[in-house]
């Protein structure tokens, strides 16, 4: 084990993060009033180029004007390889109130990507004296981004969180699917005559989920483009949670209970780690460094899964 300690992540629920046009501010209060715990405005790819504008402007103004609660608010820019990111980070710096919490920036290809848009940042900051640093999001949606992955993690302090865009990623990796993110039916294998699916997003999230833990930064499972299938959400969601993802994105306002549902931890699944706690407190206070938890092993390694439970249900428990 390095003698680095591995840094936490913010303490801040992502459960769900709930996306939406900025050129559709009728939807911005509903956002506003969902239960997500982010909300993300899109300048991006929802946002058709004659209406980019427009966009800015209604998220500018939405930003101070609507009732966001305690949720983190967030808006998406463009991609560094357009030419709308800049004006997108000019005018959100200078003329939204103080209520912005986080911009996500699309499509990193590597550490460079974020301290350009850090350092436009910091300026703009500096020069209006606003008294709350902005604090940053990717998505990791090309090759070179899970390439760069670590790097990535590592570019700047105001990274809080990085997210896997499936679509776009399968582009760029030039994989032969259709659909934004889940089961894909050519990705199985065979036995005995019987097909079983794998998950072809597995690896992209592993190596995410690595370099947001090494850096102290919150992963998260990006957009499931069918919103009229739930069990396929939700089954993707699992999986996520699983690999130590906190949360998943909402394209549709459907999605966001059942984000919430999976990435809150269950009462049951916090009553049996408390109990495995409990059970080696009494095991270390008889001097052993292992014990039997309803017929299996526990030990020191299990404690501190236990604790992930346990401390992720106290965060959302506020
Ligand atoms: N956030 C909050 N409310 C939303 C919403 C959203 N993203 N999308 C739709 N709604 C509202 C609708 O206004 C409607 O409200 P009503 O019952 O008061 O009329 C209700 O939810 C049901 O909407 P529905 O008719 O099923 O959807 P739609 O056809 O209006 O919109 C989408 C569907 C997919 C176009 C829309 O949800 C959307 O734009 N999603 C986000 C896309 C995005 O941001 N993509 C970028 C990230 S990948
Ligand atoms: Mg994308």
């Amino acid at each position: 084990m390095s003698f680095r300690i591995q840094p936490a992540a913010p303490a801040r629920p992502n459960r769900c993060q709930l996306f939406g046009p900025g050129s559709r501010p009728a939807i911005f209060e509903k956002m506003a009033g969902s239960a997500a715990d982010v909300i993300n405005l899109d300048l991006e790819d929802s946002v058709a180029p004659d209406d980019k504008a427009e966009a800015r402007k209604n998220i500018i103004q939405a930003i101070g004007d609507v009732d966001w609660g305690n949720k983190t608010l967030a808006v998406r820019i463009n991609g560094l390889d357009t030419p709308y990111w800049y004006r997108d980070v000019v005018d959100l710096l200078e003329q939204a109130s103080d209520r912005l919490d986080q911009i996500m920036i699309p499509k990193v290809g590597n550490g460079s990507d974020l301290y350009a848009v850090d350092a436009l940042v910091t300026a703009i900051e500096t020069a209006k004296g606003r008294s709350k640093p902005i604090s940053f999001e990717v998505i990791i949606e090309s090759a070179a981004g899970i390439a760069h992955v670590e790097e990535i993690a590592a570019a700047t302090p105001r990274l809080q969180a990085m997210s896997l865009g499936a679509a776009d990623f399968a582009a760029s990796m030039g994989m032969q699917t259709t659909g934004i993110g889940g089961t894909q039916e050519n990705y199985y294998m065979i036995r005995e005559g019987e097909k079983y699916w794998s998950d072809p997003w597995h690896w992209a999230q592993t190596a995410i989920v690595a370099a947001c833990r090494t850096h102290g930064v919150l992963p998260v499972d990006g957009p499931f483009g069918d919103f009229s299938d739930d069990e396929g959400y939700r089954a993707q969601a699992r999986r996520s949670a699983t690999l130590g993802m906190v949360g998943k994105w909402a394209i549709h306002p459907k999605q966001v209970a059942i984000a919430n549902d999976v990435f809150t931890p269950s009462e049951e699944a916090v009553a049996e780690a408390r109990e495995i706690l409990a059970a080696m407190e009494k095991a270390k206070a008889e001097g052993a460094g292992a014990t039997v938890y309803k017929g299996r092993l526990v030990d020191i390694a299990s404690i501190k899964q236990a604790e992930v439970i346990v401390s992720q249900a106290e965060l959302l428990a506020g």
